[in-house]
């Protein structure tokens, strides 16, 4: 059954994200050079413990094409679930997931109102999905909620680098060419331009700490990835 996200935005971001779909792979790892596998693989390593546990379950939220869930299943005894709400990235994350993981499960749901139990998950993991959120701090709400106490959330998103030429370089690759490249290819540029107006307009890694801190995150802290172009926030439901 196809979810009905509340809000009209939410209906936009979902049907911008499935007309990118069959090119999001791709462009993902072209326009990222590669530099997104390496992020995902430090968001695996830090959950190693959780990940190593054959009772653990682990949910991985705004799922996309799975890269993240199949990268978790890779290292895990645990068992992973990848939900998003567009069905076209779906369908790809399943044929990906056949053809590679068997510990990997994929569900149809809206990161504001996650179809699972509470407190049902050992960890959880949102990549590049809470940005697009139109409600963030519900969405920090959600992860939280279907943690069990103790229970681990990483958030891995884009961020601004600190050091001020590379920041400006980085801020007009993002701004002119990633969205002439991004258009080209899927058809779509304004998703691309989507794409660095939400990475400007997201908070910076020191807020997040703070959000999530007023979430009921307890023990969170970051690490900047590949000169700050990426944070990896981590928490723990206390
Ligand atoms: C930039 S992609 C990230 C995909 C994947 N996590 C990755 O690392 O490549 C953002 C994903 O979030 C999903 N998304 C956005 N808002 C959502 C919501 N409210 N509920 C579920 N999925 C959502 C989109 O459909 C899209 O697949």
């Amino acid at each position: 059954m196809q979810v009905k996200p509340q809000e009209p935005k939410a209906v936009q971001i979902r049907e911008m994200f499935s007309r990118i779909a069959p090119r999001y792979d791709l462009l993902n790892h072209l326009l990222s050079l590669n530099i997104d596998r390496h992020w995902r693989r430090v968001t695996v390593g830090l959950l190693a413990p959780v990940l190593a546990r054959p009772e653990a379950k682990v949910l991985d939220v705004c799922c996309g094409t799975a890269d993240l869930a199949l990268a978790l299943g890779r290292r895990a005894r645990a068992r992973i679930i990848g939900v998003d709400f567009s069905h076209p990235m779906l369908v790809t994350a399943r044929r990906k997931a056949e053809r590679h993981e068997r510990n990997v499960g994929l569900a149809e749901g809206d990161a504001l109102r996650l179809p699972f139990s509470e407190s049902e998950f050992d960890a959880v993991t949102i990549a590049f999905g809470l940005r697009n959120l139109v409600d963030r701090e519900a969405g920090l709400n959600e992860l939280h909620r279907m943690l069990k106490p103790r229970g681990s959330v990483a958030i891995l998103e884009f961020s601004q680098p600190a050091f001020p030429l590379f920041r400006q370089l980085f801020g007009l690759y993002f701004q002119f060419i990633l969205p002439r490249i991004g258009g080209a290819i899927s058809g779509s540029r304004p998703a691309y331009e989507y794409l660095h107006d939400t990475v400007q307009a997201f908070p910076s890694p020191a807020s997040l700490v703070r959000m999530m801190q007023s979430t009921g995150f307890s023990e969170v802290h970051y690490r900047t990835l590949s000169g700050g172009i990426a944070a990896l926030h981590l928490g723990i439901r206390a």
